[in-house]
């Protein structure tokens, strides 16, 4: 017996990765599974993996972290399945690497995207005066606007000095 022993953990991003990983430890200690990503046919086989490997239950929830109803989804899923949520582990995300705040122009749109669908403040400046707007310096598009906890952020396209090319 063991602290995690029945305990109900939901993860999301288990289809891969450190979620995947995560999800295999739990399920040999004892853990009953709730298993969250985009790729279904991800989450099936690692179910079904942990399933073989003697690993208790697992089921899976396909599900996008950055759609509401989704999120709610996967709670809802796991009290059907199990009466309870012991721990949610939120291990869902993305890495993109660039060159220090710089981001391609995909990018900068799906961030602006976020941005207006939220109804987050943004600024084309650092000072706040611009707001609402974006800025076009270097040739490029940059937009500032607040962390959750109000921390100023900046996202641009081009680096400072690089002029249009
Ligand atoms: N590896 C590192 O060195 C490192 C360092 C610092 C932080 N992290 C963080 O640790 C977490 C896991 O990283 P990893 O290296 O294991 O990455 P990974 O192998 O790319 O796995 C990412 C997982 O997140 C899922 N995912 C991505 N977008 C999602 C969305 N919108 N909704 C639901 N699931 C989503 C992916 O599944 P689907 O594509 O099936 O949705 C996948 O299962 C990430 O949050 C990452 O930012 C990793």
């Amino acid at each position: 017996m063991n602290g995690i022993q029945d305990k109900v953990i939901a993860i999301t991003g288990a289809s891969s990765g450190i979620g995947e990983a995560t999800a295999a430890l739990l399920a040999q200690r004892g853990a009953r599974l709730v298993l969250g990503a985009r790729r279904a046919d991800r989450l099936d086989a690692v179910a079904t993996r942990i399933a073989q490997d003697g690993g208790g239950r697992a089921i899976f929830v396909a599900t996008d972290v950055g759609d509401a109803g989704h999120a709610g989804r996967l709670i809802e899923q796991t009290l059907a399945a199990f009466g309870r949520l012991d721990v949610l582990i939120n291990n869902a995300g993305i890495i993109k690497t660039a060159d220090f705040l710089e981001i391609s122009e995909a990018d900068f749109d799906a961030v602006l995207g976020r941005i207006r669908e939220r109804g987050l403040d943004h600024w084309a400046d650092p000072a706040r005066h611009r707001p609402g707007e974006i800025n076009h310096n270097d040739g490029g598009r940059g937009v500032y606007f607040p962390d959750p906890d109000g921390h100023g952020l900046e996202v641009i396209t081009r680096p400072y000095g690089g002029g249009a090319s």
